[in-house]
């Protein structure tokens, strides 16, 4: 079988085309690959094989790509390191990285585009946990509150639910019209948009309390003046939020009409992380 890395290679046929080199210099080697492998424990958790889910997988992540090369650029976050190497536009310049990120926010569609019973459901799904609705809401509101000391929780709240957790609950919504378990879709919903905060908050503790060389990026969220848990609560209570809301995980993943145990082995690997 195909690994997942060697089928994401498999999506770009032309090595010498400049856009592609720019979009695989992003996609590949660095990425932690957290969303692909919640898509493949929901498979997992169905008996179905983890090469079922690679398209969809694979889309997630050229989109998630997406978002972290147009993140960086100085416009966004400013930052000049990006999974253990420099930024997309420190390579190719500020305009060539804007279209990488175009491109594989296109190709993600080419690359989920099959026959599939829920494909019209599934293809909305993503362009929604992407879009003006989704990643893209939560990236403009996240600006718009940079400088603001005094962010309420509950903003804080929707930024990291839709800047990070729409494509963090988008393969586990794909994993349930892979897996046929309609009847978990608000549920599963549910689960990926508190994982997103979750994982949102340990990001921003992260990036005050560990370093660029174990993160493999840059930290700059004091600099920029971000609003998060972090800086709004202190380090304290955003730790102990944090861990309360992985114990709410774990009791929600037991209401899922499948076998969670993958699924619950992915959110604790998440829960560890240092990077
Ligand atoms: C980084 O996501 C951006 C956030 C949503 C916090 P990841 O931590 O999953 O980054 P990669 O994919 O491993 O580079
Ligand atoms: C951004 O959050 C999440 C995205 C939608 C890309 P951050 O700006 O905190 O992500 P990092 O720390 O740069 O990875
Ligand atoms: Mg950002
Ligand atoms: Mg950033
Ligand atoms: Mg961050």
């Amino acid at each position: 079988m195909m690994s997942f890395e060697e089928y994401l290679r498999s999506c770009f046929d032309d090595v010498s085309n400049p856009v592609e080199e720019a979009e695989l210099y992003s996609l590949l080697n660095g990425g932690k690959r957290v969303r692909p492998n919640l898509l493949f424990s929901v498979l997992e958790g169905c008996e179905m094989k983890k090469s079922d889910g690679y398209p969809y997988a694979a889309a997630i992540e050229m989109i998630h790509t997406y978002s972290l090369i147009h993140d960086d650029l100085p416009a966004m976050d400013n930052d000049d390191y990006r999974r253990g190497k420099l930024s997309n536009h420190k390579v190719f310049g500020e305009a060539e990285a804007i279209l990488a990120g175009d491109a594989l926010l296109t190709k993600a569609f080419e690359t989920a585009a099959l026959p599939h019973k829920y494909a019209p459901e599934m293809i909305r799904e993503i362009a929604k946990a992407a879009g003006d609705h989704g990643m893209v809401y939560g990236q403009i509101l996240d600006l718009r509150n940079e400088k603001n000391p005094k962010a309420e929780a509950s903003v804080l709240q929707e930024i990291d639910e839709f800047k990070t957790g729409e494509l963090l609950a988008l393969p586990l919504v794909l994993g349930g019209y892979l897996t046929g378990h309609t009847e978990d879709l608000p549920l599963l919903k549910k689960i990926g948009k508190t994982l997103g905060l979750a994982f949102q908050i340990q990001d921003d503790i992260l990036d005050v309390t560990s370093s660029k060389e174990v993160l493999g990026k840059s930290t700059s969220d004091v600099e920029n003046g971000k609003s998060t848990y972090v800086s709004v609560w202190g380090l304290k209570k955003a730790r102990k939020y944090t861990e309360e809301l992985f114990s709410d995980l774990y009791k929600m993943t037991g209401g899922l009409h499948f076998d969670s145990t993958e699924l619950n082995d992915m959110i604790k690997r998440i829960e560890a992380r240092k990077n």
